[in-house]
């Protein structure tokens, strides 16, 4: 085997709660992740030297700082006989948009590294050395679309999925830095919360309630147009219209009636630079 190819999907976080912040600046978490169809692509090649080369519009920044690549390095100083790679990356998930992206093009490049080197690393090595590479590896490593997690958010309990529901996700067309809105919510101090345990709803109805993320107070504030955006959605119908992540952006997922059709015009009206894509929750 010369090469493999390997999805890299999106996730929304159906719940976030910021529980309290770490001594080292990082934060504990209570997260539910769900991943969508909207997905990145990775092609590794064995090669003479570990590179990427990436296409689509996504402005990802600095190669040296792209987390594939982070991921491939990673994996060949933990399995010494891992090949070298030249890693194509297919890139359609928008950047610093709270969709875990680059956790994600991590994970897959692990993934391929694992598969092209004979599978010398079992679930839980890969796991734990996607965990060093980013707080939202884990995720995509642990082989469910839906998962709580706790921690940092490497501390995973995967759940069996929904049934797939189409999901709205509102991409305002600027990146929100994870640190930064970490550091929005610090200024408020918030007193540390513990952990509830979050039984698995029946279906995306009944977590409802529950679909809570606490960075939207923050990041509203400072981006009023992710609120409009949001409150668009809701009216619009939708089962559970949230931030996602630290942000930016937005998603609406329509569990019961399909997302009307007027619906990409009236978001235009109130974010006109925003692009709109239509994806579904993956099972
Ligand atoms: O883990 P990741 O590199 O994705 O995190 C980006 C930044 O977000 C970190 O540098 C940190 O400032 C913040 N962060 C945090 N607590 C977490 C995850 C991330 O404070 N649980």
């Amino acid at each position: 085997m010369r090469s493999v190819r390997e999805r890299a999907p999106a996730k929304i976080n159906l719940r976030l709660r910021i529980l309290s912040r770490d001594p080292d600046g990082y934060h504990q978490l209570e997260t539910l992740f769900q991943a969508i169809e909207l997905h990145d692509s990775i092609e590794a090649r064995i090669a003479g030297a570990t590179t990427v080369r990436v296409e689509g519009d996504v402005d990802i920044g600095a190669p040296e700082r792209n987390l594939a690549l982070r991921a491939a390095h990673a994996f060949r100083d933990e399995v010494h006989e891992a090949p070298q790679v030249e890693l194509r990356l297919v890139k359609r998930i928008p950047a610093g948009a709270g969709l875990g992206g680059g956790s994600s093009d991590a994970a897959a490049t692990l993934r391929a590294m694992n598969r092209l080197s004979g599978e010398p690393l079992d679930a839980a090595a890969l796991l734990d050395l996607g965990a060093t590479l980013g707080s939202d590896v884990a995720f995509f490593l642990c082989g469910s679309s839906l998962a709580h997690a706790t921690g940092r958010g490497e501390r995973l309990v995967p759940m069996p999925a929904f049934r797939p529901v189409p999901v709205v996700v509102v991409d305002p067309a600027f990146p929100i830095a994870t640190a930064d809105a970490f550091a929005w919510w610090d200024e408020e101090e918030p007193e540390p919360r513990k952990a509830t345990t979050l039984r698995r709803p029946d279906d995306f109805d009944a977590l409802r309630p529950n679909a809570v993320n606490d960075f939207e107070s923050v990041v509203f504030d400072r981006h009023p147009e992710l609120g409009r955006i949001r409150d668009v959605l809701e009216r619009a119908g939708a089962t559970i219209a949230r931030l996602s992540g630290s942000g930016s952006c937005v998603f609406g997922l329509f569990a019961d009636d399909a997302p009307p059709r007027e619906l990409d015009d009236v978001l235009r009206g109130v974010a006109p630079a925003a692009r709109v894509l239509h994806t579904r929750t993956l099972a």
